[in-house]
């Protein structure tokens, strides 16, 4: 296969429609949602898919990415976009990768339902149900109906006799009331799965007169898998399909790793398919900036007998694609789409920009300036976890906005007009896993450096990059804003160097040419960490690194991101191809 580089976008983990196709099988590339994507449950709705994503404690979470070909995918809404869905739940989760896991979805009578449950709160777990007529319509998404699960990953399935379940990790299953979240008690333990760890994910699905049981085992990392059994009774018992795992990449040296957590849906030829995830990293387990991935597979699923998956690999045959189609109600942007944002004012900020927890009020909105970021006291590390300064913990929501790394290499940049005041105000860029894994390029303002102060030495303004991570963290480097680049806006770069390492540098916006590179990180910082179940962000920040009281800052320092342009320049489909140009 040819290596190239500088692919044209739109074969990005596009389809190639032979002139066959009609006839024949296709040919595609996986992951076709590349980026943090895990967790995927799929439907098909009168020709349109649909899938909702695990987003943890990002917010808006849960994502819903609607296709007509199964390749091209609309972010159309998310499920959880209001505060006032979940009142302050957001701010009162602690962990990194608390938060929103594993939703399933389902379409009954012309409503979408989502159920989801979040993980990490005082009193533990809370499940959830959202519901809308109009999932291209963001703002229809309805209230929760809230429930106390008895286990995490819930399902829904309505049975021939209007029954409505949910099963739950371990296998277990309970009737759920849709209106008032009561669920029936005993939980019954329908299936432990096969012996792997940590059985869940679980998705019934009922066909030629039995119940069949999907489920996730092993963990998700490299034992991952799926599993099925079946049953003439809902509630069991179940036998296992003797072919388990019926899908997974455990013990191979295949690129794709942790392949499972999946959910199975028909086109509207009756042909199976199905989504789980997937991460890009070869049996080493070492750099996987991306996180858990999104691909797809076809199935073959004849009647009365257990359905039979496409391994999953990089480049896939299956089932003929429906037609190529862009014509996707709403208004987001697909999957493969660059960012090219210069945010004027009057438009909303772009739906596949996120924030790590709820955002305070107002503190980042476009503005006649640009899209403002007004600064955290807490920078993007933070305090987390600690109950002695618990303003800085960053809970009540980092002044951070960031889009997935959805590409093995890509290039992203942003104009910024920052003018602090106070010693320690910072705007910058970041490749952002957690709080506790982050790669920062910032414009900062610096106390003199004692040493060589005479007295009249005034605060400096500085480029500074630094890395928070445990693995492979380089020493800072830190540099006056050089003076011939004047006061203009300093436009911020991340790029990739490769498929394992960043190189974040600055220039002025206004001269390119005069670009300085600032240093270099590996991917391997932003690779598991404290973060194994979430993805890589990038994009822009501001703080004061402490200064100011309670969860304020010092007036000033607020700062102004323009040209925000995200292009992606390859997708890997094994340590050596990428996607291959027609
Ligand atoms: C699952 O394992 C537990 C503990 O070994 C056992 O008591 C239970 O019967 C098993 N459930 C099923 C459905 O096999
Ligand atoms: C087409 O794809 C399906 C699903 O992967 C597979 O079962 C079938 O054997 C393929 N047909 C041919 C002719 O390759
Ligand atoms: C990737 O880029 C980094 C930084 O430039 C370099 O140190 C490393 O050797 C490169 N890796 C490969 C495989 O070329
Ligand atoms: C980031 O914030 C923490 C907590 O306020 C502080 O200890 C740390 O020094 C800050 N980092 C920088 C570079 O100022």
């Amino acid at each position: 296969m040819k290596l190239s580089f500088g692919l044209p976008l739109a074969l990005l983990a596009g389809a190639i429609a032979s002139p066959l196709a009609s006839l024949g099988n296709s040919t595609f590339y996986n992951p076709v949602l590349p980026g943090w994507h895990s967790d995927p449950s799929c439907i098909q709705v009168k020709g349109t898919f649909f899938c909702a994503i695990s987003t943890f404690i990002s917010f808006p979470g849960i994502p819903i990415y609607a296709s007509k070909d199964l390749i091209n995918w609309k972010l159309v809404s998310h499920v959880w976009n209001r505060e006032s869905q979940l009142p302050g739940v957001s701010a009162s989760t602690v962990g990194q990768q608390d938060g929103m896991y594993a939703p399933t979805i389902r379409y009954r009578n012309g409503e979408f339902y989502v159920i989801c449950e979040y993980l990490g709160l005082p009193d533990g777990i809370i499940g959830v149900v959202f519901k809308t007529r109009d999932p291209f319509n963001e703002k229809s998404w309805s209230d929760p109906v809230t429930f106390k699960p008895t286990n995490i990953d819930p399902d829904l399935f309505w049975d021939d006799d209007g029954k409505v379940y949910s099963a739950t990790h371990g296998i277990l299953l309970q009737e759920l009331n849709l209106e008032t979240g009561e669920l029936s008690q005993p939980p019954i333990n329908i299936w432990n799965g096969t012996g792997g760890v940590w059985p869940e994910g679980p998705h019934i699905h009922k066909k030629d007169g039995w119940y069949y049981l999907l489920i996730a085992e092993g963990g998700t990392e490299r034992d991952h898998s799926i599993t099925i059994a079946r049953s003439r009774k809902i509630t069991g018992p179940y036998e296992a399909n003797p072919s388990n795992p019926i899908l997974t990449n455990r013990g191979t040296d295949e690129y794709f790793q942790t392949v499972g957590h999946g959910d199975l849906f028909q086109d509207t030829n009756g042909k199976w398919w199905g989504m789980c995830l997937a991460t890009r990293t070869g049996p080493e387990f070492e750099v996987f900036p991306m996180g858990r991935e999104a691909v797809l597979f076809s199935a073959r699923w004849d009647k009365g007998e257990w359905p039979v998956l496409d391994p999953v690999r990089g480049e896939m045959s299956g089932w003929p694609l429906p037609p190529t189609s862009r014509d996707v109600p709403g208004d987001g942007p697909f999957n493969a789409d660059p960012d090219v944002y210069d945010f004027p004012l009057g438009k909303a900020i772009p739906r596949n920009l996120v924030y790590w927890r709820v955002p305070r009020a107002n503190a980042i909105s476009v503005t006649a300036k640009g899209l403002q970021i007004v600064p955290s006291r807490n920078n993007l590390t933070g305090t987390p976890e600690s109950l002695v300064t618990p303003e800085l913990t960053g809970q009540k929501g980092l002044a951070f906005i960031g889009r997935r790394q959805t590409d093995t290499l890509f290039t992203f940049t942003t104009d910024v007009s920052f003018s602090p005041r106070v010693v320690g105000q910072e705007a910058g860029v970041t490749l952002f896993l957690t709080q506790f894994n982050h790669i920062d390029l910032g414009i900062v303002l610096l106390a003199p450096d004692a040493s060589t102060s005479k007295g009249n030495a005034k605060p400096q303004l500085s480029l500074r990059f630094r890395t928070i991570g445990t693995i492979e963290s380089p020493e800072p480097t830190i540099i006056p804003v050089p003076v011939s680049w004047g006061s203009g806006q300093i436009r911020l770069e991340i790029q990739t160097a490769n498929a394992t390492h960043y190189n974040v540098a600055a220039m002025p916006a206004a001269n390119p040419n005069a670009r300085i590179i600032l240093g270099t990180a590996s991917a391997r910082l932003v690779s598991g960490g404290r973060g194994s179940f979430v993805g890589s962000l990038v994009g822009a920040y501001a703080t004061c690194n402490g200064a100011g009281t309670g969860l304020d800052c010092s007036a000033g320092g607020n700062a102004y991101f323009k040209r925000w342009r995200y292009t992606g320049a390859a997708q890997y489909i094994s340590a050596t191809e990428i996607v291959p140009e027609l």
